[in-house]
């Protein structure tokens, strides 16, 4: 394509910023290591965890935020990592399904999910355990028509809801009366 050479006031050309002028990232904490990443700023977040620190566990689904595959916790909260740019989270606190089982030893969770064989294909299970886990540590005695709500938003293709409501209801405390 033919370049445009026409000058602006402030003598630029009025070309759009060239890719060295973007915002670079210092660092983000991830699963509890501080971790410096040179890299365009607007990356999404799934892709900087699976491409460039090899963190394989968080998927992608839908890549727009409608299924929560990729769910992670930033700063406690589950985050759709496929619409959140890493720019996003620098300086914040990022959890992944690999930070629930730190030396290997799972979470009480990732414990139930198999007890309860809460998973088929396993595509959604990530999701669903970071999900989970931070509902549990916001209320560690959730209705089960509180788990309902908490958890809907996330797809389950194989259909396994039940299991997993019921893994979760098995690792919260005391469950008060069902409110739905
Ligand atoms: S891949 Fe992120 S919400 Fe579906
Ligand atoms: S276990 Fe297959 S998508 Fe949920």
């Amino acid at each position: 394509m033919k370049s445009d050479a026409r000058s602006t006031a402030d003598g630029s050309n009025g070309a759009i910023e060239p890719a060295a002028t973007i915002r670079r990232v210092a660092e983000i904490n991830v699963n509890g290591a501080d971790v410096a990443v040179e890299i365009d700023s607007r990356k999404p977040l799934l892709w900087v965890l699976r491409d460039d620190l090899g963190l394989t566990g968080s998927h992608y689904g839908c890549g727009e935020g409608q299924c929560g595959a990729c769910t992670v916790l930033v700063d406690g909260t589950p985050r759709r990592s496929c619409i959140t740019s890493v720019g996003d989270v620098a300086g914040r606190v990022v959890t992944t399904i690999e930070g629930l089982a730190p030396n290997g030893r799972l979470h009480p969770l990732q414990q139930a999910f198999l007890r309860e064989d809460a998973l088929q294909c396993g595509y959604c299970t990530s999701g669903m355990i970071m999900s989970g886990a931070a509902l549990l540590r916001r209320n560690p005695s959730p209705s089960r028509g509180e788990i309902v709500r908490r958890m809907e938003g996330i797809v389950c293709r194989c259909g396994v809801y039940n299991r997993i409501v019921a893994a979760i209801q098995s690792v919260a405390e005391t469950p008060p009366e069902d409110d739905q």
